[in-house]
Parts: C-alpha cells; sequence; structure tokens
C-alpha cells in the first residue's frame, strides 16, 4: 500500500499502486475539476507531484498534448493519466485553481408574493381512549375527530401512518399530530403536539452547484440556505461527459444519484443545524434542474437526451415517496417529493421554475427570459404563449474552454476596465483575493472593453499593433494574447491573459445565444423593438454587466432599464412551488404552454450564427448604441 497524502488539504489515504489519481481523489472527496469525466482531453485536473514523481508511468500522449514542456519540468501531471506509484509515501499538491470551493452562488433568489398553501400540513387532535360504548378502530377516531374539528373529509390513512398510530396515542398520552398531504393523505402520526416543527426543502440542482432552501411550511418564510458544488462534477463538469459517464453501466448512473442525494443530504443537516431543527421534520421536497440533473437525482436512464431528437423519460411534474429512492434523503421517512415539470430534453424544470417565478410580473407584452449557463434557454413569451429554445452555448461563460477561465469562485476576476489611452487594466476579483483566473463576468466585461478600446475588432481579431504600445499585447503559444493582471499580481504565478483562442470560444459562445434570441423572435413573430423586458437569469447573470453584454451582442440591444437580472430565480420557482398548490399548478399549466422550437431545424440558423459571430452584430445598425460608443471612441 502506498500513503497517498493530497496539499494543501491534507486528506490521505492508504492505496493500491496502480490506483488512477482522480478517482482517489473523488473517493476522498477532493473535488477536482475535471471537465472531461478523465478522459485525457481536457487538461483541467493538473495536480504537482511533490513526492514520488520519477515512479510515476510514462507521460500519456494527452499529456504531452495538454501540458507544456515548463509545467512538465515543474512536476505537473494530468491527475486523471497518472496511477498510485508503488512507493511508500506519495504527495500531491491540488492547485487552487484546480480544486473547486467556495463558489459564489446566487442563492437568494427574488421574492415573489405568493398566497402560502403548501401540500403538506399539520393537525393536532386528542383521542379519547376506546371504551365499550365506543369500540370504533383507532382510524376511525381519529379520522372523525379531524373532520369534526378540522372539516378534513374524506381522509385516508396510509400504511405507515397506521404503523405509527398506537405508539404515538400511547407516547402523547392522546394527544396526536397527523401530517396530511393534500388534504387527503395522513403520511405519518407522530406523538404530542409537532404542530410548530413542519419544515420542506426547496432544491436546485444545477450542473456545477445545488442550492437548497429550507422553508417554515407554517409561515411559508425561508428559514435556511446552503448551497455547494454539485457533487457529481469530478464525473464530467458538463451535461454530456456525466451522461456519457451515466451510460457506460448502470452503476455509474447508481453513483450519480447516490453522491448527488449525499450532497443533498449534507446541505440538509447544515441548514437544520442552522434553525435548530431535525430534519425528521421535513416532509416534502421540490425539486428543479435542467432536464439531465432531474434524471440523473431520480435515477431514470438518460440515454435519449444524448441522441436526436433529446427526448426525456419523463416530462410532466413527478410526485413520489422519498423513501422510494434507492438512496435515503434525511428528511421524513414518509416524506413527498415533487419534481417539477420540463418542457423538452434541453428546457427543463428549472426553465419552468424561472417562468413561475416571473409569472407575477408577467403582461401581454412581449418578453425574453434567458437562463444563460452551458445551455442557455430561451423563452419568449406573447400574450398567453411561450416559445422556448435551448442553445448550446458552450461552459466558455462559466470558465471552461477559456485559459485561464474558472468559475465564480474567491480568486476570479469578475470585473474588467480598460483605460483606453494607456490600455492599463483595473479588475476586480470575488473575495478581493489576488486573482487565480477570471470568471463568465469578468470575461464579457473583458469582451466590452477589447471592443471599445480597439484591442480587438468587429471579428474578434486581436490589434497585434498595440504591441508596440503596451506589452499586455504580446504574442503567445496560441497566437496574440492581452495580459490582464501581471503573475506577480496573481496568485498562481503566472499572468492571466485573454487569448485569440479564448475570443474565438467566447465568440462562438455569445454568437449561440444572440442567434437564438433572432430567431425565436423571428419564429415568435415578434420584432426586437416590441420587446418590453429581457430577463436574465442563472448563476452566470446575477453578476453579469448588462450593458458589457449588450456592447458584445450577448442579446438583442434593447434599453438597459428594460434589462433585469435576477440571479437563481430556478430556486425561487422550486419554492413556489413547495409553498403552493396553486404554483404547482401553474408550473404544469406553464410547461403545457410553452412550444419547443429546434433551433438546429431552422434554416436561417447558420446565416443568423455566422453574423452573431461578430461584435455586436454584422449590421452594425442593429446595435445603435454600441455603434455610437465605437464612433465615439474612433473620433477620439
Ligand atoms: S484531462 Fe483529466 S479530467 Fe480532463
Amino acid at each position: 500500500m502506498t500513503e497517498v497524502l493530497f496539499k494543501p488539504s491534507a486528506k490521505r489515504a492508504q492505496a493500491v499502486p496502480g490506483t488512477n489519481v482522480l478517482e482517489l481523489a473523488r473517493g476522498l472527496k477532493l473535488n477536482i475539476t475535471s471537465a472531461c469525466g478523465g478522459k485525457g482531453k481536457c487538461g483541467k485536473c493538473k495536480v504537482l507531484i511533490e513526492e514520488g514523481r520519477e515512479a510515476l508511468n510514462a507521460y500519456t500522449d494527452a499529456e504531452l498534448q495538454l501540458l507544456s514542456p515548463q509545467e512538465r519540468e515543474r512536476g505537473y501531471r494530468l491527475s486523471c493519466a497518472i496511477s498510485v506509484p508503488d512507493l511508500p509515501r506519495f504527495t500531491i499538491t491540488v492547485p487552487s485553481e484546480v480544486e473547486a470551493g467556495m463558489l459564489r452562488l446566487q442563492v437568494e433568489g427574488l421574492e415573489v408574493p405568493l398566497a402560502l398553501a403548501p401540500l403538506v400540513r399539520k393537525y393536532v387532535t386528542t383521542l379519547s381512549q376506546a371504551t365499550m360504548e365506543d369500540n370504533r378502530s383507532d382510524e376511525d377516531r381519529l379520522l372523525d375527530t379531524l373532520q369534526r374539528e378540522h372539516g378534513l373529509a374524506n381522509l385516508a390513512l396510509s400504511y405507515e401512518g397506521a404503523k405509527q398510530l398506537p405508539s404515538a396515542m400511547e407516547q402523547g398520552q392522546g394527544v396526536i399530530t397527523s401530517i396530511i398531504w393534500e388534504q387527503s393523505r395522513i403520511i405519518a402520526i407522530e406523538p404530542g403536539d409537532t404542530a410548530s416543527q413542519c419544515f420542506g426543502l426547496a432544491v436546485d440542482i444545477g450542473t456545477t452547484k445545488i442550492a437548497c432552501f429550507l422553508v417554515d411550511l407554517n409561515s411559508g418564510q425561508l428559514t435556511a440556505v446552503s448551497s455547494s458544488l454539485n457533487p457529481q462534477t469530478p464525473y464530467g463538469e458538463d451535461v454530456v461527459s456525466r451522461i456519457a459517464f451515466a451510460l457506460e453501466s448502470q452503476d455509474n448512473l447508481s453513483k450519480l444519484q447516490e453522491v448527488v442525494l449525499e450532497g443533498i443530504n449534507q446541505m440538509v443537516e447544515e441548514s437544520c443545524k442552522q434553525v435548530g431543527c431535525r430534519p425528521e421534520h421535513i416532509y416534502e421536497g421540490c425539486f428543479v434542474g435542467n432536464t439531465c440533473m432531474m434524471h440523473l437525482f431520480l435515477g431514470l436512464s438518460p440515454k435519449h437526451l444524448a441522441f436526436s431528437p433529446y427526448c426525456p423519460v419523463v416530462r410532466k411534474g413527478l410526485t413520489l415517496e422519498a423513501r422510494r429512492l434507492p438512496f435515503s434523503l434525511r428528511m421524513h421517512h414518509n416524506a413527498m417529493l415533487y419534481a417539477l415539470p420540463a418542457v423538452a430534453g434541453f428546457v427543463g424544470a428549472d426553465n419552468i421554475a424561472v417562468q413561475l417565478t416571473m409569472e407575477p410580473s408577467r403582461s401581454e407584452k412581449p418578453r425574453l427570459i434567458l437562463d444563460i449557463g452551458t445551455n442557455t434557454e430561451i423563452v419568449l413569451q406573447n400574450g398567453d404563449s411561450a416559445l422556448a429554445c435551448s442553445c448550446a452555448s458552450g461552459p466558455a461563460f462559466e470558465g471552461m474552454q477559456v485559459k485561464h477561465g474558472m468559475k465564480a469562485e474567491a480568486g476570479a476576476i469578475e470585473k474588467v476596465e480598460i483605460d483606453p489611452t494607456s490600455l492599463e487594466v483595473d479588475f476586480q476579483t470575488i473575495g478581493g483575493r489576488k486573482p487565480i483566473g477570471i470568471c463568465g463576468s469578468g470575461v464579457v466585461d473583458a469582451l466590452a472593453q477589447f471592443l471599445s478600446t480597439g484591442i480587438m475588432g468587429r471579428n474578434g481579431r486581436m490589434n497585434g499593433e498595440l504591441a508596440q504600445r503596451t506589452p499586455r499585447m504580446r504574442k503567445g503559444t496560441q497566437g496574440w494574447e492581452f495580459v490582464i493582471a501581471w503573475d506577480e499580481e496573481t496568485a498562481i504565478d503566472s499572468d492571466i491573459v485573454i487569448t485569440q483562442e479564448d475570443i474565438s470560444e467566447l465568440q462562438k459562445a455569445k454568437a449561440a445565444i444572440h442567434s437564438g434570441c433572432v430567431l425565436l423572435l423571428k419564429q415568435g413573430g415578434v420584432g426586437e423593438e416590441d420587446i418590453t423586458e429581457l430577463v436574465v437569469a442563472g448563476a452566470f447573470g446575477q453578476y453579469l454587466n448588462p450593458e458589457s453584454a449588450r456592447i458584445i451582442g450577448m442579446y438583442p440591444e434593447i434599453p438597459l432599464e428594460q434589462v433585469q437580472v435576477v440571479g437563481n430565480a430556478a430556486g425561487t420557482g422550486a419554492r413556489m412551488a413547495l409553498v403552493s398548490k396553486e404554483a404547482r399548478q401553474r408550473a404544469e399549466e406553464i410547461s403545457h404552454q410553452v412550444r419547443y422550437y429546434e433551433l438546429g431545424a431552422d434554416p436561417d440558423f447558420m446565416r443568423e450564427y455566422a453574423n452573431s459571430m461578430f461584435f455586436p452584430y454584422a449590421n452594425l445598425d442593429k446595435f445603435p448604441q454600441t455603434k455610437k460608443l465605437l464612433e465615439e471612441i474612433s473620433h477620439g
């Protein structure tokens, strides 16, 4: 056995020589970034070998391609490509930019007024003892009392409730609390009066992060919020690599389900600790997520989501008992779960939840709702109808496929300003730390600044001539690059740059989103000038500078006062469905109203996409504000 030490977390393991290092790290719950799911394609899982370097397997082809000679010289390896050597001790450092954690999460969401009408309610009753004169069954006495005292007719006592009834009556000396679901079924009985302890859980399962909201079902108040990385991340950073992992075997699918439930359980424990309540007093859970995440959470095969026409196994909302899941959830044993409905394979329950949240402010007038992520979902609401599409915007705005890209974590550059004269850079990081990379909102700012200062042209090409004016513009291994932060300013001992290749990736992402907007508007027969509101939701959205996004042409140019950035609206939608039966019904109605539009089948897609590859767009007249800005700058 080899003693393996991971630094700086100091996590240790006794491992059999030959064990894959990435697998070992996953087993220790170390979140090593592994965008390709360990397939040797992304190069994100690199680790520094401190001790035992010489005994490792030879460099793989992937390592020779993905690690620079300098990195190899310094001892970097790809953790997915190496095995634990046969040595007494093997020490590895996981660089901070590789170990995921401390996400800046959007868990506040919106507060939307809503009438409180949860499906689960508690009723306290005092049951008399059976006598010779009153020899009704315990069940009959309970049902009669609930009808008489609380007006609840036609109730049914569940098998689990029946099992709990005698001991609850005994322990509570006749006083019992019935937990009733949907005014129709007694799902559990507790001894004594526990009416004040009635909680529900709303969960937003994102590809990257999970947010949990603990809600007091008596008041509808949010009592605790917790969030964490989706523990499935080490098995693939995006939906596609996670589906590929799940399809390798039934065990893999189970593993993904198990780890996500474990992750939720940890958050439940954390939330309950904050509030001082017991997980057993959580009686209902409402879950949203993209269609793939919901399939994995429910243990449904995501196979058909991988191939056109990308059909989900289930589309309608699904109600089930928590105990039916193969891995237990930290809630009451008889708790009920509700998974919100989806629209299609790539427009999921999270999108329905976003629409549900925005429902109170819905008017007859057309509005666009963008939920930006690896897959950007766009909804055009117009009157009673809605049209939705999904565009593969890729992970570039979430920090992947960008040389120094990273998620919105502590140390990520989130804001960038460039002086048009000196081309000097002013940046701001999350948490005020020394930068270790740049996240999506920083990248959007940088692109807007590149465009407005002439560092990059409208076709996305960097202006290499500026190398004569500033050392920040220089030739790197991937062509021209611009230095955002010098190595002495960073925590990674190297400059943080945006390269020409990064711009190409971002250009494709923004082109996908913009062309999606344009084609959806065309399909819906709505002109850009008719849009009265543009809503930007999602983890990325909350920190996005709407002006920068507009300058680069991420979406049509509409007045900034009509752009609303709403953060995690999906989590808010899940909470609404938790505390309101009506909201749940509305979610089902919305899912029926929304028509899915397959962008790939639009004959104009390629043309629109090509036009959208320009910053902000091929025809500058469609972006009068940016046009004016560029003219002002060119005139000095
Ligand atoms: S290269 Fe190792 S996880 Fe992608």
